[in-house]
């Protein structure tokens, strides 16, 4: 008896010392299986599979960063993001949103308000008179649990995070969980699930990470890269970036990137209130479906470092983002992030999607699971 309590408290305690290392955000990926127990504070968690390293943190459960090798084998790091968690944390209705996770529904939503189930729900306005990613503490500003940390062939950190009803004025409790994957070579997934657990409400996540292929500190901007999107329409928008309502054709205007375009070749004729100028506009993704659902929804190739990345998406739509709005943001290493020093690529529901009945819907009722997977590939192009 003696010996087994003994044997019972030895394993007490080294459950205690694993957590520990973990609260540290010093948890070494060693392919040991699972990690169970919640974790209490922010902290970072890297994820490795040959070349390819990623940074993630539980705050936001955001990509601090990605970093790959170029065909001549330099390595860079070519994801935006900041040095401390302080910055992560800074609520400034113009924060960046660099690399976090955005919901419970990102993009916009008209006047901060809409109706379900003959009720009206009001969010917060922190854009003019719009809802913006959430609201003023969305996802990308709250701490997330980590459920799970694995090494072996397929690194994961999976962070889940309990939104209660009410939260930046949206209906019912829901269960929500972001796993990152590195799930083949120069491959990240972002896979997500939602659970509405007593109400029905409207749900739309996606990543904010912003890409300079040449490296986050390269001071090169990406006027000179070139970009597709398997897109034929577009949803247009009023001088406050929320849609009419038309599903328009981008045949003929400077949105037309079905042929890989040079992204500075068409900035300045795109119709843009932002200053500068540039693209920040929702695609509507028409891609061929692969078995698993994932579409084709854009790719970008840097002429530089000739780093291309893909992105496939289970979304309807995508936002396309030059990141006009960053200015002189202090991002890692102190390096200064300016207009268009990166490109975004939001996969999402479309935006105002929750008072646009013509839109795809982003109700998810109890009952219901919402899922929905992105998908990053690496490569280089050999000319
Ligand atoms: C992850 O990123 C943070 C913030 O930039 C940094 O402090 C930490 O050292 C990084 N960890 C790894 C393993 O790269
Ligand atoms: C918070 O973000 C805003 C907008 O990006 C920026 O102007 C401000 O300096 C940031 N504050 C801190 C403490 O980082
Ligand atoms: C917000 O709405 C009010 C009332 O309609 C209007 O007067 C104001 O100009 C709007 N603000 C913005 C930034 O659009």
């Amino acid at each position: 008896m003696a010996k087994i309590v003994y044997f019972l408290w030895i394993l007490v305690f080294i459950q205690l010392c694993r957590c520990e290392a973990f609260e540290q955000g010093k948890g070494k990926l060693g392919g040991h299986g699972y990690f169970h127990r919640r974790i209490n504070g922010p902290g970072f968690f890297h994820l490795q599979k040959g070349d390819l390293h990623i940074n993630v943190t539980n705050w936001g459960a955001t990509l601090v960063s990605l970093t790959l090798p170029d065909a001549k084998g330099h390595i860079a790091d070519v994801a935006l993001g900041y040095d401390s968690l302080a910055s992560y944390m800074n609520v400034s209705s113009t924060r960046p949103y660099l690399g976090a996770i955005l919901g419970r529904v990102s993009n916009r939503v008209k006047n901060a308000q809409f109706m379900l189930n003959g009720e009206t729900y009001h969010l917060p306005k922190n854009d003019g008179n719009n809802t913006l990613h959430g609201g003023l503490r969305g996802f990308d500003n709250v701490l997330w649990k980590v459920k799970e940390y694995r090494g072996g062939r397929r690194p994961s950190v999976k962070f889940t995070y309990h939104s209660f009803d009410g939260e930046q004025g949206f209906p019912g409790d829901l269960d929500v969980s972001v796993t990152y994957t590195i799930s083949g070579d120069m491959e990240l997934r972002l896979d997500y699930e939602a659970i509405p657990r007593n109400k029905a409400t409207p749900v739309s996540l996606t990543n904010h990470a912003y890409w300079n292929l040449a490296g986050h500190n390269s001071g090169r901007d990406i006027l000179d890269n070139s970009v597709k999107i398997w897109a034929s329409h577009y949803t247009p928008t009023d001088d406050h970036l929320i849609p009419t309502g038309q599903i328009l054709p981008v045949k003929g205007t400077p949105l037309d990137f079905r042929k890989e375009t040079i992204v500075g070749s068409r900035i300045n004729k795109v119709k843009s209130n932002e200053k500068p100028p540039g693209f920040d506009n929702n695609y509507v993704l028409d891609g061929p479906k692969l078995k698993n659902g994932l579409k084709p929804a854009a790719r970008m190739k840097d002429p530089w470092s000739s780093r291309v990345m893909e992105v496939w998406s289970t979304a309807p739509g995508m936002q396309f983002y030059t990141s006009n709005n960053l200015k002189d943001t202090v991002g890692k290493g102190g390096f200064l992030y300016k207009p268009h020093t990166a490109l975004c690529f939001e996969t999402q529901g479309f935006p105002n999607a929750v008072n646009q009945p013509n839109f795809p819907s982003v109700i998810v009722k109890p009952g219901q699971i919402y899922r929905q997977t992105m998908l990053y590939k690496f490569s280089v192009d050999k000319y």
